[in-house]
């Protein structure tokens, strides 16, 4: 638990960075690290970004695999989580573009892309580390309420509350939110080595109660990480509020 978001942030940026640095990535043995979107992430971002131009951390050996990307708008709309990833991260670190990979949501057969990212995920030897958000409703990517706890990479049908929360990137239009996201399933985050999870704010402190005091539970999917031999949430003090 940190006082707020900003050390939250800090807190998981120097995580990160210790990690890939203790790993000691090569083009032989690259760190593979899951990524999420969100406005929860951006600071963790920043901080990334700053710590890479100071020169204490290099992205050049790390293969990234994003969550989940929405269905139906183009890559190169603003709010694609493509768009987001390159504006936030991708374009100001040394990531070799040829490792970064983000779920198609224009592929011509989703279903075939979804196949083929758990495929390729497999082949870099799984993920070493899947940082993520999670959403009011307890959603972990876009594994909405009564995902199984054993799905994977898949097509999903958004929830009405998560069409609501994503409005505000949408000028607060429900009609433009897309319907239809790509998304890594919780049985892919679970076998990341570890996951390491950002939650801050009050309109985040249910979920939080439910997922880390309440039983494991499809309806709230972080919740599926108490079954994850190492799990690390790092919080601000509003998100405590119902704990
Ligand atoms: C979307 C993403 C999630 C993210 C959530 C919360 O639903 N698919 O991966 O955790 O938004 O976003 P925010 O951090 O903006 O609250």
């Amino acid at each position: 638990i940190r006082d707020d978001p900003q050390t939250a942030s800090k807190y998981i940026a120097d995580y990160v960075i210790e990690r890939i640095n203790t790993f000691a990535p090569t083009p032989q043995k690259p760190f593979v690290l899951g990524l999420p979107t969100g406005s929860s992430p951006v600071l963790i971002y920043k901080s990334l970004v700053q710590r890479h131009k100071a020169g204490e951390i290099s992205f050049r050996n790390v293969i990234t695999f994003n969550m989940d990307e929405y269905v139906g708008i183009p890559r190169e709309h603003p709010e694609s989580y493509h768009s987001f990833m390159y504006k936030h991260f991708f374009s100001h670190v040394d990531v070799d573009p040829a490792n970064i990979n983000i779920l198609n949501g224009n592929a011509p057969d989703l279903e075939a892309e979804c196949i083929a990212y758990e495929e390729k995920i497999k082949k870099v030897g799984g993920i070493e580390l899947f940082l993520g958000g999670i959403g009011p409703d307890g959603h972990i990517a876009f594994n909405e309420p009564g995902s199984s706890l054993k799905s994977r990479t898949r097509v999903k049908t958004l929830a009405y509350d998560t069409i609501i929360a994503n409005s505000r990137f949408f000028g607060n239009d429900l009609s433009q939110v897309p319907r239809m996201a790509l998304t890594v399933g919780v049985q892919t985050i679970l076998d990341a080595r570890e996951v390491v999870i950002i939650i801050t704010g009050a309109h985040k402190a249910l979920a939080l109660q439910k997922c880390i005091e309440g039983g494991v539970n499809h309806m709230w999917t972080l919740s599926s990480l108490q079954l994850h031999p190492h799990p690390l949430i790092v919080v601000d003090e509003d998100a405590t509020l119902e704990l």
